[in-house]
């Protein structure tokens, strides 16, 4: 049997991952309560995923199992404030806010509760996520994996302690945007080759698609799979070297670095 779920928020993330977990079944729409705000957002879920229970009443949400909150981050102590006297302490309270903190969530409850860091990336909204769970004081296994299951719908999980958070947000957060510079620039190049820009993006994602799934499900180191590409005397060679020349890798280097030092700047503010 599975956890109750209640969402606070059925924004893009917040409905995206109820998307994910009524695709093929993985939850049962009954076990699922969506507060929102937005008489709009719910009447489309309500279209969406009959049998799903809908609300204006926040406080409906949070009586939940598990409360994923999925309100913009300046929204949080406000929503917190409102619903804390409503909430079992055995209620995991699951939050996927860029860049708040366990112990600011911590502080809004006011006394101890099972909370759960989370920060999903924006391909979870076509359920190739990539997202990081961070598990607060007193949040038992079983219970990580509850929540672990519920973003496994929406893509890949990993549990990793909250240090390593602001890393992680460069990784997975914000390279989305440095993946789609790259998609962008290498089509450009085939345009200025005389390919047509809309067939250029189709074919740029395909590669690059295709390349990251060879190496999650071949598990094959990255350096292996560049030298594959490579031929001796060969045309990526070259390209390689051209890369390697203008300081392709270390300018990533330097921006994972940057935006991770940005990030825990934003975390102390
Ligand atoms: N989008 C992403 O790709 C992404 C990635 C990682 C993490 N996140 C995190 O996910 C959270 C949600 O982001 P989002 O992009 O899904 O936001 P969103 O689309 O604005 O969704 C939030 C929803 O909550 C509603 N809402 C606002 N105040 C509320 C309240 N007091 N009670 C109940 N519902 C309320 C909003 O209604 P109104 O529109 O009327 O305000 C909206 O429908 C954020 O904390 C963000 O940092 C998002």
């Amino acid at each position: 049997m599975n956890d109750t779920i209640g969402f606070i928020g059925a924004g893009n993330m917040g409905g995206a991952i109820i998307s994910g977990l009524l695709a093929d079944r993985k939850w049962a729409a009954k076990d699922i309560i969506v507060a929102d705000s937005r008489a709009e957002a719910l009447t489309v879920l309500d279209e969406k995923f009959p049998g799903i229970r809908t609300t204006g009443d926040n406080s409906e949400a949070a009586s939940s199992d598990i409360l994923v909150l999925a309100v913009k981050p300046q929204v949080y102590q406000s929503v917190i404030h409102a619903i804390r006297e409503d909430i079992s302490p055995e209620t995991i309270i699951v939050t996927i806010a860029a860049g708040l903190t366990l112990a600011a969530v911590a502080d809004w409850f006011g006394e101890s509760r099972k909370i759960v860091r989370t920060m999903p990336n924006t391909p979870a909204l076509v359920s190739e996520g990539m997202t990081a769970i961070s598990p607060g004081p007193g949040v038992k296994d079983e219970e990580i994996q509850a929540v672990k299951r519920i973003f496994d719908a929406v893509g890949r999980t990993v549990v990793l302690p909250e240090s390593q958070m602001d890393a992680y947000t460069s990784l997975a957060g914000s390279s989305p945007a440095f993946v789609f510079m790259f998609l962008e620039s290498l089509a450009d190049g085939a345009v200025r080759e005389g390919i047509p820009r809309k067939m250029a993006y189709e074919i740029a994602a395909q590669a690059l698609l295709g390349s990251a799934k060879l190496m999650l499900e071949t598990g094959r180191h990255p350096g292996e799979l560049k030298d594959m590409v490579c031929s001796p005397g060969g045309t990526t060679i070259e390209a390689v070297a051209t890369l390697e020349a203008s300081g392709f890798r270390s300018a990533l280097i330097e921006a994972v670095s940057d935006c991770t030092a940005r990030a825990k700047e934003l975390g102390k503010a």
